[in-house]
C-alpha cells in the first residue's frame, strides 16, 4: 500500500482566500493531467455534485459555488499519472499558484485515512462524502437498462449492502462521511441520483 500521508495540516495561505482558477484553466488542467476517461468522468461528476450542493443546500453565491465545484473537479487530478504522489502533487501545484486554502484543504482531506488530514469544513466533508458514493452509484447506473432513469434509493442501498458490488468502494468511508457531515445516508443517495450527470463534458 502506498504511503500517501501528507505530513502537514496547513495548506496555502489565508491571504489567498478567494483566489480560484478560471473555469477554462481548471478544465484544461484536468484534461492535460488526466488521460483516463473514466477518471475524468468521475471528477466531473463529483464537481457537478459539489456545485449542486453549494447552490441547493448552502445558498452559495457564484464565486463560492465555483470554489466547491473546482474542489470536486480537481480532487483526483494527479491520480492518473502520479498515483504515488496523490494528492500531494495537485496540492503543491495549486499552492504555487496561490489558490484559496479552502480548496487545498478540501482536496487534502478527501481521504483522511490515506492523507492524514481530517475534513473540517462543510466543503471538506461533502467532497469526502460524494467521492466514494458517486462512483458506486455510477457503477450501478451502468448495469441498469435505463441508467439513472427510475433509479431509487432502495436499489442503491441494496447494492451498498452487497460487498462484492463495486468492491473497491469503501462502505466504511461512506458511513463515516455521512456521520461527519451530519447527513442521512438515504438523503445523500437521493441527492446524488438527482444531480449526478450521466456523462461528462467534452474536454477535448
Ligand atoms: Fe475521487
Amino acid at each position: 500500500m502506498l504511503n500517501l500521508q501528507l505530513g502537514r495540516q496547513v495548506f496555502g495561505d489565508e491571504k489567498n482566500k478567494g483566489n480560484l482558477l478560471e473555469r477554462e484553466v481548471a478544465l484544461s488542467l484536468l484534461n492535460d493531467w488526466v488521460k483516463n476517461e473514466r477518471l475524468k468522468l468521475h471528477m466531473y461528476q463529483v464537481g457537478a455534485l459539489m456545485k449542486a450542493w453549494a447552490i441547493d443546500k448552502e445558498q452559495a453565491d457564484d464565486k463560492e459555488t465555483w470554489k466547491w465545484e473546482m474542489s470536486g473537479l480537481l480532487h483526483d487530478a494527479d491520480w492518473d499519472q502520479w498515483p504515488d504522489q496523490h494528492c500531494r502533487k495537485i496540492i503543491e501545484y495549486l499552492e504555487a499558484l496561490n489558490i484559496d486554502p479552502d480548496v487545498l484543504h478540501a482536496i487534502a482531506s478527501h481521504g483522511h485515512v490515506h492523507f492524514g488530514v481530517e475534513p473540517i469544513t462543510k466543503m471538506d466533508k461533502m467532497l469526502y462524502a460524494f467521492d466514494e458514493l458517486s462512483g458506486l452509484i455510477h457503477a450501478y447506473s451502468l448495469m441498469r437498462p435505463g441508467g439513472y432513469e427510475g433509479m431509487d434509493v432502495k436499489g442503491v442501498t441494496k447494492r451498498l449492502k452487497e460487498k462484492t458490488f463495486a468492491a473497491g468502494v469503501s462502505r466504511e468511508d461512506i458511513h463515516d462521511a455521512c456521520a461527519r457531515a451530519e447527513i442521512q445516508l438515504t438523503d445523500l443517495i437521493e441527492f446524488i441520483i438527482r444531480h449526478q450527470p450521466a456523462v461528462g463534458l467534452n474536454y477535448h
